[in-house]
């Protein structure tokens, strides 16, 4: 018998590719649409752009983005080859063309600025080293190149902190179990509680080479924007 899977990598995302995408629509209740949207809306990319959709998984992001700017030239890269699958599936259904390549975010399969766009949307937190990640983002994109890294959060206030607390630490766990048989969604609990506070996060990304670094909350802070440019 093999190994279980380390927590967030793309073996473990193999294991629930299947089911992934019924479980983010309950877990997020259909806001995470919402928010793959503006992620693809803040990099502002034109026809003849080319984008990376790092962590791209099913593809929701990278197929979004070549749905809303006809024209763009869209790669997405994921070590998880199950979720991939799922991915091209959706993209041939919904007659939308995309690169999905196998790879890792921490030592990418493309030469210094190739893309206009770089997003992850849910993916950095499942890197094991961020500012790796982060340093080799900056390197593909082109100089003035976009960054926009959308990743989930804990609401500070009160009431709507405990009520995010709630339901990701109860609810999605029990989803999850329920859906894939397995203790894979208790991850996403601990890894969001584990995720450095948004300051630090910009900082991070400001030391990875990029500049303008921001963050915006979404939903009372249940899901941050981060953006950010590669120095002209
Ligand atoms: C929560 S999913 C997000 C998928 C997609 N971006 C979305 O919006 O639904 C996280 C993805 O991160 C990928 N991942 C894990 N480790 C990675 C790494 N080192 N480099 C790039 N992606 C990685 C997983 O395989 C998984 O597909």
């Amino acid at each position: 018998m093999s190994p279980p899977a380390p927590r967030g990598s793309g073996r473990m995302f193999d294991g629930i590719a299947r089911r992934y995408d019924a479980l983010n629509l309950l877990a997020s209740g259909g806001l995470d649409r919402r928010w793959r949207r503006r992620t693809v809306r803040a990099l502002a990319l034109a026809p003849s752009d080319r984008l990376l959709d790092l962590a791209t998984g099913t593809a929701d992001v990278a197929i979004l983005a070549a749905r809303l700017v006809p024209g763009l030239s869209v790669f997405g890269v994921d070590p998880a080859s199950g979720m991939l699958a799922q991915g091209a599936r959706k993209a041939a259904a919904g007659g939308v063309k995309v690169a999905l390549v196998a790879g890792d975010g921490q030592a990418l399969p493309f030469p210094d600025a190739t893309f206009d766009g770089v997003s992850i949307a849910f993916g950095i937190r499942n890197v094991p080293d961020r500012p790796r990640a982060l340093a080799e983002m900056c390197r593909v994109l082109k100089p003035g190149g976009r960054l926009a890294v959308l990743e989930l959060a804990t609401p500070r206030g009160r009431f709507f902190g405990a009520l995010a607390r709630l339901h990701v630490n109860k609810v999605v766990p029990k989803l999850g179990a329920w859906l894939s048989r397995g203790d894979d969604y208790q991850y996403l609990a601990e890894s969001i509680a584990r995720f450095p506070p948004r300051e630090e996060f910009v900082q991070t990304i400001g030391a990875a080479g990029f500049e303008d670094a921001r963050a915006v909350p979404f939903s009372f802070g249940a899901c941050v924007l981060f953006t950010a440019r590669r120095p002209a």
